[in-house]
């Protein structure tokens, strides 16, 4: 397996053609994706020329083709990392057993209902985002939107090619279900909450792919470690486009946090919006709102589920073949955040029931680090701020926490408190008046909104200035 099939309708690394039925079933639900991507996708763009990155192979070095195209002719396809010879089934009960090529009966619904939930963030994604190309703040961070959107798309397609390759009937309707729900409708929402929030603004944007495609990644490195080798190879070749939309997030916010610090510096005050830029405080509102959601994707702290999705060696950890361990886990513990009264605790449970929380863990850690990153830019200013990220029992509606009010630092607080302080800690409606008030296009190559920083360089080797889009 090495080069992509492009002069096929359906790009694919898979010999697409050896398999007629699945080929047919792919080429019958191709014009029903197209009609949702018409429907739900960049709204105003569709005839534009993008300038986009396509994979035009899976090898590590130079997977990626640069160059124009209209979003509807994008070539979504299907691309699978390349096997690994020999792989075995690597945690769990069946531990050392060769890789399953097909679905094992008895853990059928289970794998299917993990890609529908994976798959149904892909385009609840794309909806989510389907106005900001409108008040883009630059041609750069436009496309830069669009090459996110075509690539959450092209997870759909990797999703639903699992689905009709190996659940029959069942896979292909829900492969049609993944294009009827619609992010925040109230009778066919998305799957899960996060994906059901507005992405209006392009604040909320960058917090999103930093926050929420990072819960992508740790979601995807799990299912990448998967017994079930189609869904590993799958999840492995997604990683790698995943990684440019955090780029997006931790890049796109740094250059907001950079903006305010010259403007801070510039007007000598903290209150930036009657120089029309977004203060770090109001940065850290954004954060914490979107940390706080995309922290509840991580499911329950005690999940019988997520023990069960490991035992039976469908779901791993994070590096699970890196870490040195049984890799089974049955007498091994782990500590987990609790609550005890009104107090925030630790304490020490089963391991298996606690790997929602392990990878919580490491999502926090990975959070951290972009969160560091930042404070470096505002430390390099000489100002004296830092942006943290929310503790972890904050706003949460999903889990323990969702049972009690949280500061942001940690303190359990009365009804009475959060009522009165929320305001401060997340996005209220004042703020986000003014977030939508500075969101204006600007479209000509090379210029900028005035609330976020140019990128210090180009996609692709390209200057700054490159017309990323088209729009004549
Ligand atoms: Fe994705
Ligand atoms: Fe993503």
């Amino acid at each position: 397996m090495a080069g992509i099939d492009y002069t096929s309708l359906i790009p694919n690394n898979v010999a697409l053609h050896e398999n007629r039925r699945l080929q047919r079933a792919l080429e019958d639900w191709q014009p029903k994706f197209l009609d949702w991507w018409q429907d739900m996708g960049p709204t105003g763009f569709q005839a534009k020329e993008i300038y986009l990155r396509t994979a035009v192979s899976v090898d590590a070095k130079g997977w990626a083709h640069f160059g124009y195209v209209r979003m509807p002719e994008y070539r979504w396809g299907i691309f699978l990392a390349e096997p690994e010879a020999g792989r075995q089934v690597n945690f769990g009960d069946h531990k050392g057993q060769p890789a399953w090529q097909e679905v094992p009966g008895e853990y059928r619904g289970t794998l299917r209902r993990l890609i529908v939930t994976q798959g149904d963030t892909e385009p609840a994604s794309v909806e989510q985002q389907c106005h900001l190309g409108r008040t883009c703040p630059s041609l750069y961070d436009l496309r830069n939107l669009f090459q996110v959107n075509v690539e959450e798309g092209r997870h759909l397609w990797a999703m639903v090619y699992l689905l009709d390759a190996h659940f029959g009937r069942d896979g292909r309707e829900e492969s049609e279900a993944l294009l009827q729900r619609r992010s925040g409708n109230a009778d066919k929402p998305r799957i899960l909450g996060a994906f059901n929030e507005p992405t209006p603004d392009w604040l909320s944007f960058f917090m999103f792919c930093f926050f929420t495609d990072r819960d992508g990644k740790y979601q995807l490195a799990s299912l990448a470690e998967s017994g079930f080798d189609p869904l590993s190879q799958t999840c492995r070749f997604m990683l790698t486009e995943e990684a440019h939309h955090m780029f997006v997030g931790e890049a796109g916010i740094m250059r907001i946090v950079q903006r305010a610090c010259e403007l801070m510096r510039e007007h000598k005050t903290d209150d930036l919006r009657p120089h029309g830029g977004i203060d770090l405080r109001l940065i850290q509102k954004y954060l914490n709102f979107h940390c706080s959601v995309s922290l509840d994707l991580f499911g329950s702290e005690i999940s019988t589920n997520a023990a069960n999705f490991y035992t039976t060696g469908l779901k791993g950890r994070f590096e699970e073949t890196k870490k040195d361990d049984d890799h089974q886990l049955k007498d091994a513990a782990y500590t987990v955040a609790g609550l005890d009264g009104e107090r925030i605790t630790v304490r020490e449970e089963g391991a298996l029931v606690s790997l929602n929380e392990r990878l919580r863990d490491d999502y926090v850690a990975d959070c951290a680090r972009g969160v560091a990153r930042w404070n470096e830019v505002i430390r390099k200013h000489g100002i004296d701020v830092e942006l943290t990220l929310p503790h972890r029992a904050f706003h949460r509606a999903i889990g323990i926490f969702s049972e009690v009010r949280v500061s942001p630092d940690g303190r359990v607080i009365s009804q009475a408190e959060w009522d009165a302080r929320h305001g401060d800690w997340l996005p209220n409606e004042d703020d986000k008046a003014y977030i939508q008030s500075l969101m204006h296009p600007v479209t000509e190559p090379g210029k900028f909104a005035n609330w976020i920083a140019p990128p210090p360089r180009g996609i692709n080797g390209q200057p700054v200035d490159f017309e990323y889009v088209r729009l004549g």
